[in-house]
């Protein structure tokens, strides 16, 4: 069945402090994965999702971004002469990939802040948002399934996943009620980055959203809460609680997902994602398991 929904926001305005000194002239999103930046994997799955109008929230020092999913004309040129087709298609995979737009965050008061600034594009039409730092592995059709929920039970989405108790202060954490679908929630509470060991449960929102453009006037209300912060957190709360506007529901993923927001995620990530490649995962897997041996000696 075609859903409405067309439009993707990503935001993209954090300054990336957790990789300095990597990221001090480069935007984390253009930290490579593999051979990709982390974004290109992100774009991917949106387009693969039918969204192929794309909106990036931006800030500063993104030009390298900007860049990316732009034409090469130069080293296009110089690949053409020299006639390697198939380095001029892994230029090309990123420009031809989605329609992008762009809007400044301008001041970079929270998530909540970064998705309100997409109103002007957006419009009266619901729309995805996708965090750069979490990767979806392409078998698996986590936004694809949020969009389909949206469809029928007419409210926003949020993706779900259980995590370690010890790791549930890192993010937007849900309390729950089933509903006839295993894999479907309806969200009763939400609470941002509770503090450590005060958690309500181990279901915590991963980055990817369906949002009814009622949130808008919500985000517009809701003051600033977790780290002085607009959260978005906290106007999907308010959506939760206004069954008018349909609720909240939640899928719950049970699928592949690649964090990298922070360092040691994002070695593992890379390591990942290279095994399964067939260029580089034999090759890999045979030197991890001699490395890994060489731990117990
Ligand atoms: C954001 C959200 C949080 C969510 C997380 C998922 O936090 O505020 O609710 O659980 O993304 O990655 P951030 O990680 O950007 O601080």
């Amino acid at each position: 069945m075609r859903h409405a929904v067309t439009k993707a926001v990503i935001p993209t305005a954090g300054l990336g402090t957790r990789f300095l000194p990597a990221t001090k002239a480069l935007p984390k999103e253009m930290l490579p994965v593999v051979d990709k930046p982390a974004i290109q994997y992100v774009v991917e799955e949106a387009v693969r999702a039918g969204l192929p109008d794309v909106l990036f929230v931006t800030g500063r020092n993104k030009n390298a971004l900007e860049n990316h999913f732009d034409r090469a004309t130069e080293l296009e040129a110089i690949l053409h002469n020299k006639g390697d087709k198939q380095k001029l298609a892994r230029v090309a995979e990123s420009t031809d990939l989605a329609n992008v737009h762009y809007v400044r965050q301008g001041d970079p008061k929270g998530l909540g802040h970064a998705v309100l600034r997409s109103k002007a594009h957006v419009g009266g039409d619901s729309f995805a948002v996708l965090l750069g730092d979490d990767i979806i592995d392409g078998r698996d059709h986590l936004l694809e399934r949020m969009l389909e929920v949206h469809d029928v039970r007419q409210s926003c989405v949020v993706a779900l996943m259980e995590v370690d108790p010890a790791q549930a202060h890192l993010y937007g954490i849900a309390t729950v009620e089933a509903t006839e679908e295993d894999d479907v929630v309806r969200v009763r509470g939400l609470v941002e980055k509770p503090e450590p060991g005060t958690a309500p449960s181990n279901l915590a929102i991963v980055g990817r959203y369906v949002l009814t453009p009622a949130i808008y006037p919500v985000l517009e209300q809701t003051p600033p809460g977790r780290g002085g912060e607009i959260q978005l957190t906290d106007a999907l709360l308010t959506m939760a609680q206004d069954d008018r506007q349909g609720g909240l529901h939640g899928v719950v993923f049970r699928g592949r997902r690649y964090d990298t927001g922070d360092r040691l995620d994002y070695i593992k990530a890379n390591v990942q994602l290279a095994v399964e490649r067939e260029d580089l995962g034999p090759g890999l897997r045979d030197w991890l398991k001699e490395f890994v041996a060489g731990f117990d000696s």
